[in-house]
């Protein structure tokens, strides 16, 4: 993003994730979560005992059906800045990041404001989503992910007349965190979306992906996916969401307006002013091989959100 350009980056940074796991803290922390799972779950999900596998969800019909990664490629090249800008910073030291008790809090321009724990969440109607993510640097990968629809969190909670976008706060644990001593964003990096782009189907709420939970470095314990957006859209590790009346100042958008606009949808058409956004590198792979589409392929979900919109201009 600000830092690194796709040609930058070198194989030998793909970070193999057997390194980064820490199974005995990873079944820890999943235990509790994947209990809360079992108990209100509409389908049946075959969680195994060890807490930490999260199987069994039933497949969306939103899902690519184009291959997924390879875990490893997942989560050993990351983007998640509070640990360091490097890719291979964030699987070493996420490790720290502290995601029990861990609550999210749902405020603003809602009737039924509310604080909800993280087994709470763990035991809303999950399923797997198979997503492509086009990251803004001109790589993307194919993932799938567990959760559920944000709109469904959203219609608990009541959002008013007043609600026009939703304000997603992620973590800041300052003392967890090594890449936020630094001033490379205005931290807690927050994100946002208009409020019916985050009603759509397509956004969820994600705590899982491979059947497992989300390992820290993917935004543990809960993130967010946005799957027609750059993948910075997306905040990792969310403890609160906001409904507001004014379009939030996100993260990126403070640090760099000219490159990084509110709506960041996926658009071969509208260059980043450092690179070209046309074709895209599907890692693991060195070179571009892959033409980038417009919302990334889900303009059949999402295209009529933007209509008599000069995308040029909303980038
Ligand atoms: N969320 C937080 N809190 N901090 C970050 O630095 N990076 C974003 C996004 N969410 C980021 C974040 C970027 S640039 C991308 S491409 C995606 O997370 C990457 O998600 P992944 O590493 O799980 O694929």
């Amino acid at each position: 993003m600000l830092i690194k350009r796709p040609k930058d980056v070198k194989p030998s940074e793909i970070t193999p994730l057997g390194i980064y796991r820490r199974r005995r803290e990873f079944v820890a922390t999943a235990g509790v979560l994947a209990l809360g799972a079992v108990s209100g779950m509409g389908t049946k999900p075959a969680i195994a005992q060890d807490g930490a596998k999260l199987k069994g969800f039933g497949k969306s019909k939103f899902s690519t059906t184009e291959k997924a990664n390879a875990i490893k490629d997942v989560s050993g090249y990351v983007n998640y800045y509070e640990f360091g800008t490097d890719k291979t910073d964030p699987p070493q030291y996420a490790k720290k990041l502290k995601t029990q008790p861990w609550t999210v809090v749902v405020e603003g321009a809602v009737k039924k404001p509310r604080t909800f724990g993280i087994e709470e969440l763990m035991k809303m109607q999950m399923e797997e989503r198979i997503y492509r993510l086009r990251c803004v640097e001109a790589w993307s990968m194919v993932i799938p992910w567990i959760g559920f629809e944000f709109n469904k969190l959203a219609n608990l909670v009541e959002p008013t007349g007043n609600a026009k976008f939703v304000e997603f706060h992620t973590a800041l644990q300052p003392d967890n965190m090594p890449g936020v001593r630094l001033p490379v964003l205005d931290w807690p990096y927050i994100e946002g979306l208009r409020i019916d782009e985050a009603m759509n189907p397509l956004t969820i709420l994600s705590m899982g992906m491979y059947d497992e939970v989300l390992p820290n470095q993917n935004g543990a314990p809960v993130r967010l996916v946005v799957p027609w957006k750059y993948g910075f859209k997306s905040g990792k590790s969310i403890v609160k969401i906001r409904f507001v009346e004014k379009q939030p100042r996100t993260a990126w958008e403070k640090a760099n307006p000219q490159e990084y606009g509110f709506y960041s949808n996926v658009n071969p058409d509208v260059d980043h002013p450092r690179w070209s956004q046309k074709t895209e590198k599907r890692l693991p792979a060195f070179f571009a091989n892959h033409k980038t589409q417009l919302f990334n392929g889900y303009s059949e979900q999402v295209a009529s959100l933007y209509t008599g919109m000069d995308l040029r201009k909303n980038y």
